[in-house]
């Protein structure tokens, strides 16, 4: 497949080279040594190390690992099943994880595609976080992929070069989304749903409100129809303090609470919690505003 890569600096073809990257500009990036390739350029970052601190990412490892969120991950690979089954067999397509953390659910939607289908896609995968510490981890799960540290404001992609983009929990930038995705292409948006970590939030605020609808309609109209819905919900028994406080780590609320309130999970070992996530695939509207048919 020809690259799909974009020079953060001129906005040209980026190509494959022994050692990274370079575009006709001789603007060159090199590999580092776990494979992946830092696009991210130094004027444009906002702090020293953007994204998830190692922490968080060996939190989040850890606690994907135990397959807490299979389920999830299954949810999330059913709805991109149904959308790759649309596509001409035996073209060429191209998956980004935009905001991919340290590649879970990546790496399992690999796994189960390569499983499912006699005559299968010829699939490129893709994975992008502004996090380098989450890229280097997620390096190690495929060496195979394309893995690269940059901003989801400013994705390292060629405009209409891909056929679909995942986004997990993680800031969503529906414009860059539409810029990359082919006519057609889809966005599969994934965030928590009203009751998500219910258990863990009644002991983190005095009063529980349920999760509102996510702004990603609104935000996404302009450029996006919505196509499916789906939410994965279950019961959740965490029996460890440790697996109590590699959730809290992941969680926006690691930052956001008082002292006292997190010595009050950090004397947790036990915690019944609730698992809620919604699962929307939105696809690109044509040039004239309408959705396009495959
Ligand atoms: C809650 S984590 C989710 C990670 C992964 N999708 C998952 O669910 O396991 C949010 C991720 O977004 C990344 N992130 C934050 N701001 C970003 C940005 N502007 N561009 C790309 N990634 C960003 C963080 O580094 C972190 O890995
Ligand atoms: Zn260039």
């Amino acid at each position: 497949m020809p690259s799909i890569i974009q020079c953060p600096v001129c906005r040209e073809p980026l190509l494959p080279t022994a050692t990274g990257y370079q575009c006709a500009a001789l603007h060159c990036f090199d590999a580092a040594r776990q494979g992946y390739v830092n696009l991210v350029l130094s004027h444009n970052k906002h702090s020293k190390e953007p994204g998830d601190d190692p922490e968080m990412v060996l939190s989040r490892r850890r606690f994907l690992e135990l397959g807490f969120y299979n389920p999830v991950s299954d949810g999330i690979n059913e709805a991109i099943g149904t959308v790759l089954a649309e596509l001409e067999r035996g073209s060429g397509c191209s998956v980004l994880d935009a905001g991919c953390g340290e590649g879970f659910y990546l790496a399992r939607l690999k796994k189960t595609l390569a499983q499912g289908s006699a005559s299968p896609l010829v699939l490129e995968y893709h994975g992008v976080d502004v996090s380098k510490f989450a890229i280097r981890l997620a390096t190690q799960r495929d060496r195979s992929m394309g893995w690269f540290v940059a901003s989801i404001n400013d994705l390292p992609y060629l405009d209409a070069s891909l056929d679909l983009v995942l986004n997990v929990f993680s800031p969503a930038n529906t414009p860059e989304f539409a810029r990359i995705l082919k006519e057609g292409g889809s966005l599969v948006f994934v965030s928590p749903g009203p009751r998500h970590l219910n258990g863990l939030r009644e002991i983190i605020y005095p009063v529980t409100r349920e999760h509102g609808a996510p702004a990603i309609t609104a935000k996404a109209e302009a450029f996006f129809a919505p196509a499916a819905v789906s939410r994965i919900t279950y019961p959740l028994e965490l029996k460890s303090n440790e697996e109590i406080m590699d959730l809290l780590a992941m969680t926006p609320y690691y930052w956001n609470i008082d002292r006292e309130t997190k010595a009050k999970v950090t004397a947790l070992d036990y915690l019944q919690l609730d698992v809620d996530v919604e699962i929307r695939v939105f696809r690109k509207k044509s040039g004239n505003g309408e959705p396009t048919e495959t």
